[in-house]
C-alpha cells in the first residue's frame, strides 16, 4: 500500500477524487490531510473518511514543517500530494522528500505556471491568451513554483468556451481523472525519474 499525505487549501474536490477512486482503493492509504488554515471545506471530506487532519504553519494551533517531517517519517509516508495547496513549501521539506512530492496544476505547464498562477488566475490567463486547448499537469515539486519535472498531462478542447469559469470547469473534470491515474502509476512502481524527463510505463 502506498502511504499518502494530501495537502489542501480549499474545497478538496481533488482529494475526494482520490479517496473515491475505485482503482486506488486497494493500492493507497491516505494517512494525513494537511491544510494551511485551521479549517477549509476539504477537512470535512477528510473527517468523513476518518483521516487525521493537520494545519501546517507558524501560528499557534499549527504544526511546523519540521514537525511534519518527523511525523511523516514515523507514518512512513511514501508520497505527498499537493491538491490545490496554495502555500510555498519550504526548501528543507522539499529536499527531505525529493521526488516524493507531486502537485496538480490546472494548465499545461510549462505555460501558465509560476508565482501567482493559481486558481482562477490561471484560467483567466489561458482565456486571455486565446489558447484553444488547456489541460492539467501533474509534476514533481522542486524549490520553485511549477517548475519540477512533469509526470503526466491531459488536454481539453476549450475552443468553444465563453469565459475563464468554463475553462475551470472543463479542466477540473480532467484533473479528477489525471491525479488518480498518476497516483495509480506511482503505486504500481511505474514512474521513473530520468535526467530530463519522467518515464511512465503503460
Ligand atoms: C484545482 O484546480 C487545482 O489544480 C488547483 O486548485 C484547485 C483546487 O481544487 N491548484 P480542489 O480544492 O481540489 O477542489
Amino acid at each position: 500500500m502506498l502511504a499518502l499525505a494530501i495537502f489542501v487549501s480549499g474545497r478538496g474536490s481533488n482529494l475526494r477524487a482520490v479517496l473515491d477512486s475505485p482503482k486506488l482503493k486497494d493500492l493507497i492509504k491516505v494517512k494525513a490531510v494537511v491544510g494551511d488554515k485551521l479549517y477549509c471545506p476539504a477537512f470535512d471530506i477528510a473527517k468523513n473518511f476518518s483521516i487525521p487532519i493537520y494545519s501546517v504553519g507558524k501560528k499557534e494551533g499549527f504544526i511546523s514543517f519540521d514537525d511534519l517531517t518527523i511525523l511523516f517519517k514515523e507514518l512512513k509516508i511514501d508520497v505527498i500530494v499537493l491538491a490545490g495547496f496554495l502555500k510555498l513549501i519550504p526548501e528543507n521539506f522539499i529536499k527531505t522528500f525529493r521526488n516524493k512530492i507531486i502537485n496538480i496544476h490546472p494548465a499545461l505547464l510549462p505555460s501558465f505556471g509560476g508565482a501567482g498562477m493559481y486558481g482562477m488566475n490561471v484560467h483567466r490567463a489561458v482565456f486571455e491568451s486565446s489558447a484553444q486547448v488547456s489541460g492539467a499537469s501533474v509534476h514533481f515539486v522542486d524549490e520553485t513554483y511549477d517548475t519540477g519535472k512533469i509526470i503526466a498531462q491531459r488536454c481539453v478542447d476549450i475552443s468553444d468556451v465563453k469565459s475563464p469559469e468554463e475553462i475551470a470547469e472543463k479542466v477540473l473534470r480532467i484533473e479528477h481523472q489525471l491525479l488518480p491515474d498518476v497516483i495509480e502509476k506511482i503505486a504500481l512502481g511505474k514512474v521513473f525519474v530520468e535526467e530530463f524527463r519522467v518515464r511512465v510505463e503503460t
